[in-house]
C-alpha cells in the first residue's frame, strides 16, 4: 500500500521471490512498472528484475475489493497514513496483518485508531532507497529491518525467510517497548533530514560542514534530553551510542572526516527525500520527525524550542523562494 521507493523495493523483493504481490500506488509509478517491469539493486545484494508481464495483473490505482492478503506493507509517507488506513479498513477482513514500514513513531497508533479491526504492527526500515530511474529502485545503505512480532507467526516467519535468502535481515521484536526504542533511535538520525533539506546540498556535502552538523546535533540533543525525561532509551542505530555521536558531530571537520569515515560512505548525490519534497512543493514528514519531539515535550509539560523552530522553518520554506540556508544562518534561525 503506497508503491513508492520503499513499497516497490520491499514488495519487489517479494515479487522476485514468487510471492503474489499487489502494488497499490499512483499512476506515475504504476505506469513505469507496467512498461518496464521492476528492477532492484542495492548494496550487498544481488540485482533482481521482475518482468512487467508478471506485475501487470497486480498493479492497482485503488485498493481492489476482495483482497485477502497474508500481510500488507504500509509504505505511504506519514502525511498519507490516515487516508491509507481508512482505505485499508474498508477493504481488508478483520484481523488482517498490516506492517507500517514508515519513519516516525506515531503512524501505527494513528492507523490503529482509524482502522481498529486490523492488526497493525510497527516496522522500521534502516536503509535508504532511491528511484534511480522509472521502475528502478536502489538500496543505498545497509541495516536490518525490524518489525514488531514473534517468530512463531507464520506470515512474519515467511517474510523473514524470504528476505534472509535475498541477503536482507528482518529482526522480529516481541514487545512494543523494544520496537518503540528502535523507532526513536531511527527518528534521532532522521533529525538530519530537515537540516539536509534546508541546506540545499547533497547529504555528504552537508555533513562535511560543521555548522550543519551542529544544527543536527542540537536537534538530537534536545530530543535525547526529552527521551531521558520520558524514561525512553532509544536503540543505538550507529556504531556509536547516541550521546557519543553528538560529540563526533561537533568535531572540527578535518577530525570528523577521520572519525566518521563510515558515516560519510554515501553516494555523492544522495540527499534526504525531504529535500525532494520541498523542491517539488509536496507535504513533508516534518510533523512525524521534529513534530514528534515537540509532542513528546508537550506530554511531559516541557518544551522543545529547537525542534519546534525547525518545524516552523520547514513549513515556511515556500517563503524562501528556493533560497537555501548557509550553516551559520541555519544555526541562528534555529534559535527561538
Ligand atoms: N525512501 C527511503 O529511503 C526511506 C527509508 C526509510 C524509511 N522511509 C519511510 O518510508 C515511508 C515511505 O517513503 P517513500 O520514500 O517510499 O515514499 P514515496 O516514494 O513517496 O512512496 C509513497 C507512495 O505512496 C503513494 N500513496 C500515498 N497515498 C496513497 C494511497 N492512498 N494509495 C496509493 N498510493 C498512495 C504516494 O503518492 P503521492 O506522492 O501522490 O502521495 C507515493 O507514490 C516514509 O514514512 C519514509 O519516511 C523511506
Amino acid at each position: 500500500m503506497g508503491a513508492g521507493s520503499i513499497g516497490c523495493y520491499l514488495g519487489g523483493l517479494l515479487a522476485a521471490a514468487d510471492w503474489e504481490v499487489d502494488f497499490v500506488g499512483r499512476p506515475r509509478v504504476l505506469q513505469a512498472l507496467d512498461e518496464r517491469g521492476l528492477a532492484l539493486s542495492g548494496l550487498s545484494q544481488a540485482s533482481l528484475y521482475v518482468p512487467a508481464a508478471a506485475l501487470r495483473p497486480h498493479l492497482h490505482q485503488q485498493l481492489p475489493a476482495g483482497l485477502r492478503p497474508d500481510l500488507t506493507l504500509l509504505c505511504v509517507k506519514s502525511g498519507a497514513t490516515a487516508e491509507a488506513a481508512a482505505l485499508l479498513q474498508a477493504a481488508l477482513p478483520a484481523g488482517s496483518l498490516v506492517l507500517s514500514m514508515q519513519n516516525g513513531v506515531g503512524n501505527t497508533a494513528l492507523a490503529q485508531a482509524l482502522a481498529p479491526t486490523l492488526d497493525w504492527r510497527a516496522g522500521m526500515v534502516p536503509f535508504n532507497v532511491a528511484e534511480l530511474s522509472p521502475g528502478h529502485f536502489h538500496k543505498g545503505t545497509l541495516g536490518s529491518l525490524c518489525v514488531q512480532g514473534h517468530p512463531d507467526e507464520a506470515a512474519l516467519q515467511a517474510l523473514q525467510n524470504t528476505w534472509r535468502a535475498q541477503g536482507l535481515n528482518l529482526q522480529l521484536l516481541p514487545t512494543a517497548s523494544a520496537m518503540q526504542a528502535v523507532q526513536w533511535g531511527k527518528l534521532l538520525l532522521n533529525l538530519n533530514n530537515p537540516v539536509n533539506a534546508l541546506s540545499g546540498l547533497p547529504l555528504r556535502a552537508e555533513l562535511l560542514q560543521r555548522g550543519y552538523r551542529r544544527c543536527f546535533a542540537a536537534l538530537q540533543e534536545e530530543a535525547l534530553d526529552l527521551l531521558a525525561a520520558a524514561g525512553i532509551s532509544p536503540a543505538q542505530m550507529t556504531p556509536l551510542p547516541p550521546r557519543r555521536l553528538l560529540q563526533v558531530l561537533r568535531l572540527p571537520s578535518p577530525l570528523f572526516r577521520l572519525v566518521a569515515a563510515r558515516m560519510l560512505k554515501i553516494d555523492a548525490q544522495a540527499r534526504s527525500s525531504m529535500a525532494d519534497d520541498l523542491s517539488l512543493g509536496r507535504l513533508t514528514e516534518i510533523d512525524a520527525l521534529c513534530g514528534e519531539v515537540v509532542r513528546l515535550a508537550q506530554t511531559l509539560g516541557l518544551s522543545a524550542p529547537l525542534n519546534s523552530r525547525m518545524v516552523a522553518l520547514v513549513k515556511a520554506w515556500p517563503e524562501r523562494q528556493g533560497r537555501s540556508y548557509a550553516p551559520a544562518e541555519l544555526l541562528s534561525a534555529l534559535q527561538p
